[in-house]
């Protein structure tokens, strides 16, 4: 099923329902709103009927459609979100009031519901608002917590709407949530690493970080605990996922081993460097002094190692070669022990880097082989997230 029901209620944040919209449209989400009658104060109905392309929906008893369109809707959704949801509505809810349109679809629907509330910091803390949440994550509601910052009433304080990425970040993860992924940690590399030679100048390599930012994201929705170790990257940490910022190799090494024996999964796409100086200057080295070589020593190979010191987690790497791919590929696999590899073929302009797009090769050790065509990181690290899954669900590896 691929529609949503958005309930709008009336908070001053309902202008995010907006954003929150357009953001499931992106995951080829159908929407279908449903404002409180108070919410229509704030934002004519017309306005979402607009952004959804769906009519919005208001009246329990509406003549022109359906008399039991909450039944019949409740049936084609998959989550009912609540964003932005008043002290009100959460009131109602937990207590089974059904006397509008939301309220009485609320009691119809058996898909997931999650609830972002949206209020003043007193009333969001107040112990009435407070044991209505609970009651209703006792009964299985989830809700995406308010954040701190300044409310409409000009007071600072809990009470926010969270972020309409973060309401979609966990949505999403509510619908796409697969068992296998249950309780299994996925650690997850992404970006650069830089190796200082004094404090401005480092050594590093060219990566966005945004196929690791995808792969973790991909990995959060299918409802794996994630913990993404990034370096520098000019990327807003995805939302509901733990980031830890590393910046050396020897940072990176060490952030991995610390979640290295609780990990299902290690999925290695930093760009990490291997190369790094021999000595590191605490003060800038003045042009003057420059010396007429600099000695470089290498890096500590992350992978390698937790191929070594492996006990049934699934090692993915990944490889970025200029000539002869997929020969170089297997080669490393086999060295790195790792499950699968991810080819690059660097050499090509239109993908990979600083792009969104990627064609990648995946490689198996038993000689498997599949392409995914140029797409969208987006839809590579989707594919590979499959295939990862399968493999967890297989126990196959290369242990
Ligand atoms: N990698 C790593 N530690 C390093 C270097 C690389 O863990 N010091 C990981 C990368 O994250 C990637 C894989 O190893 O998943 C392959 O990286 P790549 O640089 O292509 O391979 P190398 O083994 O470094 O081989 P070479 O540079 O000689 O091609």
């Amino acid at each position: 099923m691929n529609k949503i029901a958005l309930g709008v209620t009336s908070s001053i944040s309902i202008f995010k329902a907006a954003d929150i919209i357009r953001l499931f449209q992106k995951e080829d989400l159908t929407v279908q709103v449903i404002m409180t009658d108070r919410a229509t104060n704030f934002i004519q109905p017309e306005f979402f009927t607009a952004l959804s392309g769906q009519p919005t929906i208001v009246k329990l008893f509406d003549q022109k459609k359906h008399p039991i369109e909450h039944i019949t809707l409740a049936a084609e959704i998959s989550l009912l979100l609540i964003a932005p949801a008043t002290a009100n509505i959460i009131a109602k809810l937990a207590s089974g009031l059904a006397d509008d349109f939301l309220s009485t679809f609320y009691l119809a629907v058996k898909s997931p519901v999650l609830i972002a509330p949206a209020m003043n910091e007193a009333m969001f803390l107040h112990p009435q608002t407070q044991a209505n949440i609970k009651k209703l994550r006792d009964l299985g509601v989830a809700f995406v917590e308010p954040e701190s910052g300044y409310l409409a009433c000009g007071q600072q304080g809990s009470g926010r709407l969270a972020s309409p990425e973060k309401i979609v970040q966990i949505s999403l993860r509510l619908i796409r949530q697969q068992p296998v992924f249950k309780d299994k940690l996925i650690v997850v590399t992404a970006g650069p690493t830089r190796e200082a030679l004094d404090p401005i100048r480092f050594l590093s390599n060219r990566s966005s970080g945004k196929m690791g930012y995808e792969l973790a994201r991909e990995a959060y929705e299918r409802g794996a605990e994630v913990v993404l170790i990034s370096g520098p990257v000019e990327l807003p940490p995805p939302a509901g996922i733990k980031v830890e910022k590393v910046i050396s190799a020897e940072d990176m090494r060490q952030a991995v081993l610390k979640y290295y024996d609780r990990a299902s999964v290690v999925i290695m796409s930093a760009a990490v460097s291997d190369f790094k100086f021999s000595q590191t200057s605490q003060e800038k080295i003045k042009k003057e002094d420059l010396p007429s070589a600099i000695k470089l020593d290498r890096t500590p190979d992350i992978l390698e190692e937790l191929g070594r010191l492996k006990r049934g987690q699934l090692l993915v790497g990944f490889a970025a070669e200029t000539s002869e791919p997929k020969v170089r590929a297997q080669e490393k696999m086999k060295r790195k022990k790792l499950d699968l590899m991810v080819v690059n073929d660097v050499s090509r302009h239109d993908i990979g880097f600083e792009s969104d797009d990627n064609e990648v090769y995946l490689l198996w050790p038993d000689g498997r082989e599949r392409l995914i065509g140029k797409t969208s990181k987006k839809k590579v690290s989707r594919e590979i997230l499959t295939e990862i899954g399968a493999m967890v669900n297989g126990r196959k590896g290369n242990n």
